[in-house]
């Protein structure tokens, strides 16, 4: 039975598809570190919804015992094309906020990062998650862990700390985004709470952190750049002050003076958390 958890908002998923891509090329050992922990062994059906460009669908493709099946699911093409060409795996377009191509009671793990929240109605369809799962199947949850940081905290250009306030832009973005879902009904739960209100059992949670120090690799710094430039140009218009934004061109700019001094002292570290629960 189809289920109707609402139309989800309009974001073009497609114009994502490098951002995506460029970060699962930089988080595959994160990614297999995660799937390495999640995985039992004696997995048959496995799930990757809303697997963007596949770097985590790569990762369970090849920690997942080999006579497994690994179905990757969104909503945009572009990405799927992406996931078949990382992952080799079979892939089904669909609507999660209207549909959820998985047979009740069959899956031995589904894996969904980033997408839930994206959804109206994030209990039912957890619930509805839970119903898919087998017997003893388990339902694994990307969502929350912290913010990246990649800045040193006084660029001698405006006030410190401008990181503190890109995390506030973000957090202003996502209420918002969250507000204008049509259908949009809080979930007042942490996800533990919510996996377990989905009737599932031995609800645990374990984050994965992303280390990368200082100095950067040309791959590494595009994708921190790619970021803060996203902040600056797209991002950030609605949340971060024109002079903020004006520093990040310039922290962004290689020609600029300022770009070259802090260009040594870039970083990525972040946190990715795993929320997991079992079917009895
Ligand atoms: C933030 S990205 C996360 C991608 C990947 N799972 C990861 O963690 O890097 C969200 C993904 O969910 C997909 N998505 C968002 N809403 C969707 C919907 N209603 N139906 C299907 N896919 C959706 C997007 O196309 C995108 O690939």
């Amino acid at each position: 039975m189809p289920h109707q958890h609402g139309r989800t908002e309009d974001l073009d998923w497609s114009s994502m598809l490098e951002t995506l891509g460029r970060a699962d090329d930089i988080e595959a050992d994160l990614n297999a570190q995660i799937a390495d922990w999640l995985l039992a062994g004696d997995e048959r059906l496995i799930y990757d919804l809303g697997c963007g460009a596949g770097g985590m669908t790569a990762a369970l493709r090849a920690a997942a015992p080999r006579d497994s099946r690994v179905v990757a699911v969104d909503g945009e093409p572009a990405l799927l094309a992406a996931t078949r060409r990382r992952a080799g795996v079979e892939t089904v377009l669909a609507d999660l906020g209207t549909e959820l191509p998985v047979e009740s009671g069959s899956a031995d793990l589904i894996w969904a990062s980033g997408v839930i929240h994206h959804l109206p109605d994030q209990q039912a369809v957890l619930a509805d998650l839970a119903d898919r799962l087998a017997p003893g199947g388990r339902l694994a949850l990307g969502e929350g862990g912290l913010h990246s940081r990649s800045l040193p905290w006084d660029l001698g250009v405006g006030e410190p700390g401008l990181e503190l306030r890109l995390d506030a832009a973000q957090d202003r973005w996502f209420a918002r985004m969250r507000r204008d879902l049509p259908g949009a009904v809080p979930m007042l739960d942490g996800w533990s709470t919510a996996l377990q209100r989905a009737g599932l059992v031995d609800v645990t949670a374990r984050s994965f952190l992303l280390d990368l120090p200082a100095p950067l690799g040309s791959r590494e710094l595009d994708h921190v750049l790619g970021r803060l430039r996203g902040f600056a140009d797209r991002d950030g218009r609605e949340d971060l002050p024109e002079e903020e934004r004006a520093v990040l061109r310039r922290v962004t700019d290689p020609e600029d003076a300022l770009h070259r001094r802090i260009r040594e002292d870039l970083f990525l570290l972040a946190a990715r958390t795993v929320y997991v629960g079992r079917r009895p």
